[in-house]
């Protein structure tokens, strides 16, 4: 990657916030790293006592006598619930706003952290009514709500284990979900609404348990959002609202011990399908209220919006588990930034006086787009003095969108946290601290305090600062990916592979080290995953789909092109049982395919580009090869060795675009 100039530009702390910060300047930030490399596991363990309230204290930190299946904390015992709700009101936070919910039409309501708790109370008391309990399953598939939270917490205040699929998700991808985590309960909507659309969430549910493996499921709780038309079967469904009703707004938690698996996140690797990213209690909850404190310097009297959705790892540890464990206020909204206009999240920012606000690059690159053509798009035209600190999260953010960023909404004035990090690791992992850590756009600078992160070659060795490599942790650390969910060898293989004696985790990303300064940039996914609007999305996911069409597809190649706004886009090369379509043909049979991947997967895996070819780019030895088609998709010539290529004419025909 090259640097232009304005990327070495430097931004220090500014004065006011390094002043007061939790981390206060980078001798602060040495003093930690200091702390936790002198004593690693004492450094943890003085944080596990102030973060996380335990119901019986844990004597042991880190075992490892099973790596790489770590344990962290092990005989200490918590319910994390109580750690989010009872803890605050036991503190005199009872009457402190929680949640700020906007809906999509724009309609405000507060909750406080008595109500969290006695409606997390009464749905988790519905859900041992209907049988479920510690341990078991229980899948989440719900649109951004203050019902959403709830399912989570309370499901964690049982001791049950939630899998939350995101609303965009297809009735097939929710089924294997479904089975392969033997889920015993889905907690669903009539409909999700998002910039004036409806979706039908329970018609989905509906459609993927009648697709079959799904047997474990035993009752299918509803939320009732907009009032739509749902059919209802009474043997297993039942309204959340009666099922609440009926509930004492006292719910005893289930202690569990810190291995206990808070939830399972399915996400998208290299090789098959889905896997299930297994987070364990203590150190996830730990890692959760610590960042969320640390990395956004975050006080009592902050108002804190991330933008994600609880159907992905940010919305879980920054929505619904690391602002409630610090007792924090945070908007929780419904909709999309671009309805009814692109200022909605402006206008929210200076309706709701939000002081730390956490987006994804995605998000600001076409919120850049709709500011130049739309004034009310514009943040400079609202007032959002009120900000403090500004996050980015789940891809890299480009130079120029940081600086746009940062001047244009932060106003010059507020740092940005490029926080790098992912669903196996819980939470954050590189990022700089606002009261510390000098800024450069496009870096995200140092790791946590405690998080061994390098860069190593393809034998383990760290390679020196100023040259790429594969980013690694050299140690565990709490929050990290128990096991993928019914697959330990996977897990295994994926993380801690051979090539580092087993020894290192392997985050699947390249980075590079600045030279001077040794401040991390990550260039990229180093294996066949893709990131397209910050949603992580598999390669052989998305062939799968398209071979799955067997009707019309012999054979698909899929690849990521770099895209302006969504960071990567979908690009598929197919091949067809019949003759290579062309013109209208093509953009037919196109057309198809994008709406069966959209239903096999969901409508987030949608190839952009769909090409096709007589054939694709292959070895003598009968081997695709994409490093080609990536080239293709970008539009390059052909600059690199095809001499191993069986058939170099196809090259010419695929770079014709349809
Ligand atoms: C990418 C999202 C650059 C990276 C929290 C990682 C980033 C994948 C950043 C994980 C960042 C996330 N800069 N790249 N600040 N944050 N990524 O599991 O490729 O949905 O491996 O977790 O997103 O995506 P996931």
């Amino acid at each position: 990657m090259s640097t232009p100039e304005h990327e070495t530009r430097i931004y220090p702390p500014p004065e006011a916030i390094a002043r007061q910060a939790h981390v206060s300047g980078m001798d602060a930030y040495r003093q930690l790293c200091d702390e936790a490399e002198r004593d690693y596991q004492g450094y943890w363990a003085r944080l596990a006592r102030e973060f996380v309230t335990w119901r019986q204290p844990f004597t042991q930190v880190l075992d490892e006598s099973q790596a790489p299946f770590f344990k962290w904390f092990e005989d200490g015992t918590l319910n994390v619930s109580y750690n989010c709700l009872d803890l605050n009101v036991e503190r005199g936070l009872g009457d402190k706003t929680a949640i700020v919910f906007e809906t999509d039409d724009g309609q405000v309501s507060r909750h406080t952290y008595r109500q969290l708790l006695e409606r997390t109370c009464q749905l988790a008391n519905a859900l041992r009514e209907a049988g479920v309990k510690k341990g078991d399953r229980v899948v989440i598939y719900m649109p951004m709500s203050v019902e959403g939270v709830l399912a989570m917490q309370a499901c964690a205040r049982i001791g049950a284990t939630h899998s939350v699929v995101f609303g965009g998700f297809s009735a097939q991808s929710l089924r294997d979900r479904i089975e392969d985590a033997g889920a015993v309960a889905v907690i669903t909507a009539d409909e999700q609404l998002r910039g004036g659309k409806q979706l039908p969430l329970k018609a989905i549910v509906d459609e993927a348990l009648s697709l079959g493996g799904c047997d474990s499921v035993r009752q299918v709780l509803v939320y009732r959002r907009t009032g739509g038309n749902v059919n209802f079967d009474p043997a297993r469904d039942r309204w959340l609202h009666d099922a609440m009703a009926a509930q004492p707004t006292q719910c005893e938690p289930e202690w569990v011990g810190a291995e206990h698996p808070l939830f399972l996140l399915y996400t998208s690797g290299s090789t098959g399908k889905p896997k299930g990213v297994q987070h364990a209690s203590g150190g996830y909850l730990l890692h959760a209220a610590l960042t969320t404190k640390w990395t956004f310097d975050l006080r009592p009297d902050d108002i804190f919006w991330c933008t994600a959705d609880i159907g992905w790892v940010t919305g879980h540890t920054y929505i619904t588990y690391g602002p409630l464990a610090n007792g924090a206020t945070q908007v929780v909204f419904e909709g999309v930034p671009t309805y009814p206009d692109a200022g909605r999240f402006w206008r929210m920012i200076q309706d709701h006086k939000v002081t730390i606000f956490y987006t994804a690059p995605t998000a600001i690159r076409s919120l850049i787009k709709a500011a130049e053509v739309n004034p009310a798009a514009d943040p400079r035209n609202y007032d959002l003095t009120s900000l403090r600190v500004l996050g980015s999260v789940g891809e890299p953010i480009n130079p120029a969108a940081w600086e746009w960023y940062h001047q244009n909404v932060g106003g010059g004035r507020c740092p940005i946290v490029d926080t790098f990090w992912q669903t196996e690791t819980g939470g954050h992992m590189i990022t700089p601290l606002p009261g510390a850590t000098p800024l450069v756009p496009g870096s995200c600078s140092l790791p946590f305090p405690g998080i061994m992160a390098a860069v190593v070659d393809e034998t383990g060795k760290e390679v020196p600062w100023g040259q790429g490599g594969i980013l690694v942790v050299k140690k565990p650390w709490p929050s990290m990916i128990r096991t993928i969910y019914g697959d330990p060898e996977r897990f295994k293989k994926s993380y801690y592979p051979a090539d580092f004696q087993g020894k290192y985790y392997l985050a699947g990303d390249g980075a590079v080290r600045d030279a001077k300064t040794g401040y991390f940039t990550i260039t990229g996914r180093i294996d066949d995953v893709l990131n397209v609007s910050g949603h992580r999305m598999g390669t052989m996911e998305i062939e799968s789909a398209l071979v799955s069409h067997t009707e019309l597809v012999a054979e698909a190649a899929v690849v990521g092109r770099p895209d302006d706004t969504t960071g990567e886009a979908v690009c598929a090369f197919v091949v067809l049982k019949r003759p290579r379509p062309e013109g209208e043909e093509a953009k037919r049979i196109a057309k198809e395919l994008r709406e069966w991947v959209g239903k096999e997967i969901g409508p987030i895996a949608k190839p952009k580009d769909i090409r096709f070819g007589d054939n694709l780019p292959k070895t003598r030895s009968g081997k695709i090869m994409r490093r080609l088609l990536r080239a293709i998709a970008k539009g390059e010539a052909i600059t690199q060795d095809t001499s191993t290529l069986e058939n170099p004419a196809i090259l010419e025909q695929l770079s014709q675009t349809n």
